[in-house]
């Protein structure tokens, strides 16, 4: 059946606005369905988690129904889900918790195709226990991240391996279940960061072979908010910094401080958004939530290779990355602009686009690219259109003849 974009367009008021969203990968646009679950949250008597009293009752059942949620999205327990503002906060989290039980001599080994969010917090982790740091580096040609290289760099003193399963800036999507699979036959942890591969595709948290998964709801329609899962029991043998009254169960002692209820309530709700993408899907709603998802990233897949080969059309287009396995993104540059003055004029078209490193720092650093602005990122999303894509592509050709003006 294809993919209906009408209807899928039909679900987000915010694209009757006009503006073409090829920033998707710095967060998406949101469907009614997830505005009407937060209002609605926001609009009944909520308390702090109690069983004494219905409001705070409703408080504890949010926090349950985002946990369900995010466990079917990704083929977790609900007890693994632990929820929190960013991505970035659970990853330093987790960071934190781990390296307190790192000694000098043991090893990290983090990636260079990363966005800093899983790379930072492990380093400065490392630092701190006096662990050694090891660097994963991609193909600056391709882009690709190869697994064989863990080989290397795993050994019997490593304790983490922090990998990405899809680069923000060039979309390549690396072979963590085999970089899992070197990693844990030395005996070390896997943490893969979910954030941009998520929203583009099915996923299943054993078959990545993750210790620790960690998402972004911002990015697949909900609201600024996130999740980190793994099995309960390991969970259950982490012991975080927290507050002395606050629970100590699982998943709850990962979680500092009050969440934001009616959020909570969004991010179920753009679950269930996923979940009916696919129209005809039957089954439970993990099973919703994976047909959803895959029909979307068949129809986003089309469209990228429309994108892709639009781009290679254009003589004064310079595109990096072309990993075989990848998200539909892609970061280029037009001769004769910066980064950020291409992204102002394709705004002023009407086209959002972000620019700069997207905190994907050490790639941009490693291509040496970050000191002349990095790059543009054009990533699509599943309510993008052909007509979309097409209108980017001929601005780019216009903007070719043009350059970029003085001052910009
Ligand atoms: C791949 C990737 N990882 C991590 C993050 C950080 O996510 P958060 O903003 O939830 O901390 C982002 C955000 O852009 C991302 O794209």
């Amino acid at each position: 059946m294809p993919f209906d974009i009408a209807r899928t367009r039909a679900a987000y008021p915010a694209l009757t606005e006009g503006f073409a969203h090829f920033d998707g990968a710095g967060g998406t646009q949101t469907p009614q369905s997830v505005i009407d679950a937060v209002s609605a949250a926001m609009g009944t008597a909520l308390g702090n988690r109690t069983p004494a009293f219905a409001p705070g009752r409703r408080s504890l059942e949010l926090v349950d129904a985002a946990r369900a949620a995010v466990a079917d999205l990704l083929g977790a327990a609900p007890r693994g889900v632990v929820l929190g503002p960013s991505a970035t906060a659970l990853t330093y989290t987790l960071a934190r918790t781990l390296g307190v039980t790192w000694r000098p001599g043991d090893e990290v080994v983090v990636s260079r195709l990363d966005h800093d969010a899983n790379v930072r917090p492990w380093v400065q982790a490392a630092l701190a226990a006096g662990a050694t740091v090891r660097w994963a580096e991609f193909d600056p040609a391709t882009g690709e991240l190869p697994a064989g290289q863990y080989a290397e760099l795993v050994g019997e003193r490593t304790r983490l391996v922090a990998v990405t399963a899809g680069s923000n800036a060039v979309g390549t999507m690396p072979d963590v279940s085999a970089i899992a699979k070197t990693a844990h036959a030395a005996g070390a942890l896997v943490c893969v960061d979910g954030v941009h591969s998520v929203p583009h595709g099915p996923t299943d948290l054993a078959s990545t072979g993750a210790d620790f998964l960690v998402t972004s709801a911002y990015k697949w329609s909900g609201p600024h908010l996130a999740a980190m899962v793994a099995d309960p029991a390991r969970w259950e043998s982490l012991h975080p910094a927290k507050l002395v009254p606050s629970s100590d169960a699982v998943p709850d002692r990962f979680e500092a401080g009050t969440p934001s209820f009616p959020l909570l309530a969004g991010v179920a709700a753009a679950v269930d958004h996923l979940a009916g993408l696919d129209p005809s899907a039957t089954g439970d709603r993990r099973e919703r939530v994976r047909a959803g998802l895959a029909a979307a990233q068949a129809y986003e897949e089309a469209l990228f290779d429309r994108l892709l080969a639009g781009l290679a059309d254009n003589p004064a287009v310079t595109v990096y990355g072309s990993a075989a396995r990848r998200c539909p993104t892609v970061s280029f540059r037009l001769a004769g602009w910066s980064p950020a003055g291409l992204a102002a004029a394709l705004g002023e078209a009407r086209l959002c686009l972000s620019s700069g490193d997207y905190y994907a720092y050490e790639y941009f650093r490693a291509m040496g690219l970050r000191e002349t602005g990095g790059a543009v990122r054009a990533s699509v999303y599943h309510y993008n259109t052909a007509d979309e894509v097409d209108r980017l592509l001929s601005e780019l050709h216009t903007l070719a003849r043009r350059r970029e003006t003085m001052g910009r």
